[in-house]
Formats: C-alpha cells, sequence, structure tokens
C-alpha cells in the first residue's frame, strides 16, 4: 500500500484529526505540539476536545503503530520516523496546523506558523513539501516559501473544511480536496495522500487555494446572516421559517443544509474568517459590503434575541430585566462541541447580565459526566462559572424560580427533557427557544409559552 512519513504539527481540532486521519488512510504519522503534558496525554490515549470518534481512532492507530506524539515541531520533522534496521528517517510531508487567531484589526496572527518555520527551516530534508492547512491570509503560502528561503522545499495550501463536532466524519467524507500550489509535482503528492477517499479533487495555484477556504466559510455565514434576517421578516408578516427554508431548500442551487435560524453564528471559525476576508478585501482596495452587512446582521440578531427575552418575560420589548432570573440551556458555539469560543450563547449572557438579569446556565458538554460528552475540568454536581454566568449540574435547577428559560444551543437532550418537571419549578412558563428545537406542541402540553424564531406562533 502506498504511504508516506508525515509530520503534523499542531494537535489542536484539524491538527490531531489530520493525525489520526491520515494514520487510517496507511499513512506513518508523528504529530508534534509544544505543549508536552498534552502530549504525554495524547501518547496515553487521552483526548482532552469533545469530538465524535477522535480518541477511538487516536487510540486505535497509535496502538497499531501508525501514530505517534512527540514535543516540538523540530522532532517530528526530522528522524522522527523509525527506519530499517536502527536508522530513523525524516518527514516527507510536513502539515502546518496552527492556530491563527485573530490579532490586530481583524488581521490573522500568523505568529505561531512563523515561529515553526524559524524552527524547523534548516531540519527539512531535501525534497520535502510543507502543507498550510491553517487558514491563513492570502499570500501567506508565498510568504512561507520565502521564509523557509529552500529552493528545495516546497510549499502548498491545503485548506480543511471540516466541522467541529464532526471532525473525524468530514475528514474521512469529504465534498472536494483542495491543493493549492504552483509546483505540480508538489501539488500531486499531497492530493495522492488522500486518494483512497476518491474525492474530487481541485489543484490550483495557492492564492486560490487559501481564497476558496475565506470564500466557503464566508458564504456559509452570509446563507446564515440571510436566513436569520429572513426569519425576523417571518415574524411581521405572519409567515413561517420552517416552511420557507423547506421550500427554498428544495431547489437544489440553494440546498437544505446551514439554513436553520438561531442565535447568530459563531465558533472559532466563521467569526474569525468573515473579519479576515474583509481585511483581505480593504487591503486589495475592495469595499466588499455584502460581507460586512453579514457581519452586522450577525452581530444585531444578539440584540434581537436579548429583546425577545426581553418582550417574552415582561410583555414589552422595553420591559426590564433587571433581577429577572432566567435559565440559559446550552452555553457552547453550537451542538456536539465543549467549545465556548465566540458562542453566541455567551454574547448573549454577557447582554443580557449586563440588562440586569441573573442568569444560571446549563450544558451538557461543560458538566462532568454529561449525557452529550463531558470535559475534564468539569465538576460534578458543584457549580463553576463560564463568563459570569454560573453552572448546573441539571436542566431544572436551571429552571428553578426562573422567569423564562432561553434555549441558546441545539443539544438534541433539550427536546426530550422533562419539560412538565421544568415548568413546574418556573416561576413564569416561558420559554424563548433561539434554535427552533424544541416541538411547540410538547412545551403547550407542559402548560408553556414557547417562542421560537419567525415562527408563524410566535
Ligand atoms: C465551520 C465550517 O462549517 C467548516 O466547513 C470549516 O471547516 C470550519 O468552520 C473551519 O473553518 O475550520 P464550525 O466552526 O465547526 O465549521 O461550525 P459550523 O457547523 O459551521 O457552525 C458555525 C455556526 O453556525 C455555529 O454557531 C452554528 O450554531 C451556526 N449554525 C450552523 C446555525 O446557526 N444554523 C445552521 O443551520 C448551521
Amino acid at each position: 500500500m502506498f504511504t508516506r512519513r508525515v509530520a503534523v504539527v499542531g494537535t489542536g481540532y484539524v491538527g490531531l484529526t489530520t493525525g489520526a486521519c491520515l494514520a487510517s488512510l496507511g499513512h506513518q504519522v508523528v504529530c508534534a505540539d509544544i505543549d508536552a503534558v498534552k502530549v504525554e496525554r495524547l501518547r496515553r490515549g487521552v483526548v482532552d476536545i469533545v469530538e465524535p470518534g477522535l480518541s477511538e481512532l487516536v487510540s486505535e492507530q497509535v496502538s497499531a503503530g501508525r501514530l505517534s506524539f512527540v514535543v516540538g515541531a523540530a522532532q517530528a520533522v526530522s528522524a522522527g520516523f523509525p527506519g530499517e534496521g536502527a536508522g530513523e528517517l525524516d518527514a516527507e510531508i510536513v502539515f502546518l496546523c496552527l492556530p491563527t487567531p485573530m490579532g490586530v484589526g481583524g488581521v490573522a496572527d500568523l505568529r505561531a506558523v512563523e515561529a515553526v518555520v524559524e524552527e524547523t527551516r534548516d531540519l527539512l530534508a531535501p525534497g520535502t513539501v510543507v502543507v498550510n492547512k491553517s487558514t491563513v491570509p492570502v499570500g501567506t503560502t508565498v510568504r512561507t516559501a520565502e521564509l523557509l528561503d529552500r529552493a528545495d522545499v516546497s510549499v502548498v495550501s491545503n485548506p480543511e473544511f471540516l466541522r467541529e463536532g464532526s471532525a473525524v466524519h468530514d475528514f474521512l467524507n469529504p465534498d472536494r480536496i483542495v491543493v493549492g500550489c504552483d509546483t505540480a509535482e508538489a501539488a500531486e503528492r499531497v492530493a495522492a495522500l488522500y486518494a483512497r477517499l476518491g474525492a474530487p479533487t481541485v489543484l490550483t495555484d495557492a492564492a486560490s487555494a487559501e481564497l476558496m477556504k475565506y470564500a466557503a466559510n464566508c458564504f456559509l455565514a452570509m446563507k446564515l446572516s440571510y436566513v436569520n434576517a429572513m426569519a425576523e421578516l417571518c415574524e411581521r408578516v405572519g409567515a413561517d421559517i420552517s416552511d420557507v427554508t423547506e421550500g427554498i431548500g428544495y431547489d437544489r442551487r440553494i440546498g437544505q443544509a446551514f439554513l436553520s435560524p438561531g442565535p447568530g453564528w459563531g465558533g472559532s471559525c466563521l467569526p474569525k474568517d468573515t473579519h479576515a476576508l474583509l481585511q483581505v478585501a480593504d487591503a486589495a482596495d475592495f469595499e466588499f459590503r455584502l460581507l460586512r452587512a453579514t457581519i452586522d446582521t450577525n452581530t444585531r440578531q444578539r440584540q434581537r434575541i436579548v429583546d425577545k427575552v426581553r418582550a417574552a418575560v415582561t410583555g414589552r420589548r422595553t420591559g426590564s430585566l433587571t433581577r429577572v432570573r432566567l435559565g440559559l440551556l446550552g452555553l457552547t458555539f453550537k451542538a456536539g462541541t465543549d467549545d465556548l469560543r465566540d458562542s453566541p450563547a455567551l454574547a448573549i449572557a454577557a447582554l443580557l447580565r449586563q440588562a440586569g438579569a441573573d442568569l444560571v446556565g446549563y450544558d451538557p458538554a461543560l458538566v462532568a459526566g454529561g449525557s452529550d460528552g463531558a470535559v475534564d475540568g468539569a465538576v460534578e454536581g458543584v457549580a463553576r462559572e463560564v463568563e459570569g454566568v454560573p453552572l448546573v449540574s441539571d436542566p431544572v435547577e436551571a429552571a428553578q424560580g426562573a422567569e423564562a428559560v432561553v434555549v441558546l444551543t441545539e443539544w438534541p437532550v433539550f427536546r426530550t427533557l422533562d419539560w412538565s418537571a421544568m415548568a413546574g419549578v418556573m416561576k413564569q412558563p416561558v420559554v424563548v427557544d433561539t434554535r427552533n428545537l424544541l416541538d411547540p406542541a410538547t412545551l403547550r402540553r407542559a402548560g408553556l409559552t414557547g417562542i421560537g424564531l419567525g415562527r408563524r406562533e410566535a
């Protein structure tokens, strides 16, 4: 079987998934991280992120001898692979899967990428292909090649399109593989790593590959801002957003996916990438108004949810939330993850607190032993705080004495809660469902008034 020696630098969502999945495709993979404690835990098969199937895959590939972990990029790229006899071999392909957080003015901060290039420059074997998987501004692949300053090493852009919460599935069932490089041979070597997946492959130049990642995420953000605006319009004209999105989704040019209204899009990717693309456009002297409106609509969505809660609790859009107790269900940026980065739920919680409300939060991913996944550090039965929101370990506790329960994350488990028990402990029987997750009839039967987004009954 065709196998390559692959080093993966960075063991976040993208790096760890890439490493484990490439190993499962038969490649020999060494993953590096600067965090020695994390590396030690990974060696023992302990994965600290909530990602379905990932820890099983890591353990399986470590046991099969195809996946190992080292501290520092230098060790991974050079002599990290067992060779014939006593010899050791260098990596043939080096993936950079590093954080590129939003820096000053929305510009992606590339310091982690630059530091690894600096560290490994003189260690790469001739003929190595360096692959950038991090989401980076257009021009970074060329810039990385300049920084490396090695005529015998190629740099390739190979953006990743996986979603948190279904990372392993998305990696192994990609809609497409994108490889951008000006050297055809290097691009083909990278594309060949994925050959077994049988996905359509787009071979292009580095700038187009880099832009494609932003273009995809910003298009998705635009789709959601459009749906959230449309939900608001539905409320004003007496239409129902679920029917509208179902109807437009049958048009194959639009598609059914990514059409659920919500509290706004968040997470570690869409907010960062929309701002970064705006910067790319600004730098190219292009006024990307559509993208700006996409971001503004999303920011406005948070206030809209607060106004909805205010109206639901007080009966008036301008009513006071001072000392009003609210139970928040779901704090992660979406279901299926423990990730709180740029979570719309937390942004809305901050606005509600500013308005004087007393908040209590429950999230299954933030409770030790939670039914949908637990995180290390969550303390069983003991409330801790997330950004000023005290946590409880039971949804009924969150509802205790509340004047409204606000569903902010679409955890499936919320659908089947004992809503009668919830209603029994609430001060006022109101549920604001910002994900249109709950069945209105179930809430009604429990004696609750359910208020969704863009719903006819709302
Ligand atoms: C996103 C993209 O979907 C991936 O393709 C991409 O690879 C990834 O960013 C990345 O750049 O690494 P992710 O951040 O995991 O993935 O989250 P999504 O599933 O895209 O959700 C983003 C936000 O949109 C969440 O806040 C989610 O709740 C919201 N959303 C999503 C909705 O409000 N409605 C929907 O119908 C779908």
